[in-house]
């Protein structure tokens, strides 16, 4: 089958390096001239692991072409959208999805099928079959199938992810003949997992609502940490006890700085913009945020509290810049933010991470923080050491010997990553969230020490301790 894709970011990259596996030939349209000239030299412009060899053998075996514009496009039988829609800024912005259905809408094939794969605003979706049908009509063309086809691939693991799903959703905006539903039946044939058809709204609500149920996940484990905290049990036994239970699961409960990246943050505020916008108030996404960026500012109060109350003229090694490990993306990355608020308070901070490409982004986005290029220069003298990022090799490291180069002993892990016996037993004094950080945690009995501060937002008081 013959298939475009137009938009060869994280999304369309990886659908275009997995239909060539699947044996279509694919047709990769790139407007940007930067990114086109590196696809086009064999390399990628993202890190993503496996990506790189399917990409390099596809291209090679000609099964990927790239181009720069849409004028071969008249040949597919399907046409791909998976061009951004954030606007940089926080919010959605469907321009690029405009300018691109412009250009290819009046191009396609009278028998194409033309498929958004980009996370839509829920808004867009009433005008889009108007518009589409619109442009065919200017073009003196008839009606085409238009359908919703989101993903739910996980940079790190985006490949397999793409290759194995769990399942594969098509929501329906505009398919008459049931052609739609066929030609992407065909596309995903080597698919062994559900082919679940719907209407578009119901598939634009999946995806979200995947992603924002992921999200609640994490919030729901980091108030259960300070829970934890509070009554001195340890969040990791918890979450294992609890997620045995088949209804609630193991996944996305780990406790710690909170999630960043380009989805779920963004998807999480946007959506609660939208709402209100609608006068549909949002109270458990609203929670999910604010606990979310409440976890940011946790990380720094603890390092401060491991350093007897500031982190004011204190050198803090900051381990991992990256949202996650096994990407080099720093979209919303917790650890941007984090360096931030360190260096506003006085710190003086020195970042590795292991990633080559997103220690020179930092540079550039951060030039007021030191970016070490291997993570002993980071350690070197450091009074404190925090782990946002939890890359293997922090996980791995000789801590005994990190210990002899550091000044300080203090050690907060904002991933509960690292095992506090290795860690205590190597000289520091370890900290993380929900685990028991018998130095920072204010006894029991101490009531009186704790304050009462009420979340302007809900109205709701939230117990906080006087030392976080
Ligand atoms: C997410 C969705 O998982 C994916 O299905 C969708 O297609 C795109 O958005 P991604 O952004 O790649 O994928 O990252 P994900 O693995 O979901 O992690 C998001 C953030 O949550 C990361 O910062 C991660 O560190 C954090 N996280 C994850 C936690 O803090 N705790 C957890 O238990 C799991």
């Amino acid at each position: 089958m013959r298939v475009a894709i137009v938009g060869m970011g994280y999304v369309g990259l990886v659908t275009a390096a997995g239909l060539a596996e699947w044996g279509h030939e694919v047709l990769g349209i790139e407007a940007n001239p930067e990114r086109l000239d590196v696809l086009r030299d064999g390399r990628l412009p993202i890190h993503e692991p496996g990506l790189d060899g399917l990409i390099a053998r596809h291209l090679a075996g000609h099964r990927i072409i790239f181009a720069a514009d849409a004028r071969q496009i008249s040949s597919v039988e399907v046409a791909i959208v998976a061009v951004g829609t954030h606007d940089g800024n926080g919010g959605w912005q469907t321009d690029t999805i405009r300018r691109c259905l412009d250009d290819i809408v009046p191009r396609l094939a009278d028998d194409a099928v033309l498929v958004i794969r980009s996370t839509m605003p829920p808004e867009f979706l009433p005008s889009l079959a108007g518009l589409v049908d619109g442009l065919r009509a200017a073009a003196g063309r008839p009606p085409l199938p238009v359908m919703i086809n989101p993903e739910f691939t996980r940079e790190g693991t985006a490949v397999q992810d793409f290759l194995f799903p769990d399942r594969v959703v098509v929501g329906i905006v505009r398919d008459d003949f049931g052609a739609g539903a066929r030609t992407l039946g065909t596309m995903y044939r080597s698919v062994d997992a559900p082919f679940i058809t719907m209407p578009a709204p119901d598939a634009v609500l999946s995806k979200l609502g995947s992603n924002l149920f992921l999200a609640t996940k994490i919030s729901f484990a980091n108030e259960l940490a300070a829970l934890c905290d509070e009554y001195g049990a340890d969040v990791s036994a918890v979450v294992d006890a609890m997620g045995r239970d088949p209804r609630i699961g193991p996944s996305f409960l780990r406790a710690g700085v909170g999630f960043g990246g380009s989805c779920l943050p963004h998807q999480v505020t946007m959506t609660i913009h939208s709402a209100a916008q609608r006068s549909l108030d949002t109270p458990l996404l609203r929670a999910v945020d604010t606990i979310n960026h409440g976890q940011r500012t946790a990380f720094v109060d603890r390092l401060a509290a491991a350093l007897g109350g500031s982190v004011s003229g204190r050198r803090i090694a900051l381990l991992g810049l990256t949202f996650k490990p096994g990407t080099d993306d720093l979209r919303d990355a917790p650890a941007l933010s984090i360096a931030l608020s360190l260096l506003d308070r006085g710190a003086d901070v020195v970042a590795y991470d292991p990633m080559a490409t997103a220690r020179e982004a930092t540079r550039r986005i951060l030039p007021a923080l030191t970016v070490a290029d291997d993570v002993w220069s980071a350690l070197d003298a450091a009074d404190a050491i925090g782990l946002v990022t939890e890359w293997p090799e922090f996980v791995q490291l000789d801590w005994a010997r990190a210990r002899s180069v550091t000044r300080g002993a203090a050690l907060v892990d904002g991933r509960n990553a690292l095992d506090p016996s290795t860690i205590t037993a190597a000289g520091f004094r370890y900290s993380s969230f929900g685990r028991m950080s018998a130095p920072l945690r204010i006894p029991l009995e101490a009531e009186h020490s704790r304050r009462r501060v009420s979340d302007g937002r809900f109205g709701a008081p939230v117990l906080r301790t006087a030392v976080d």
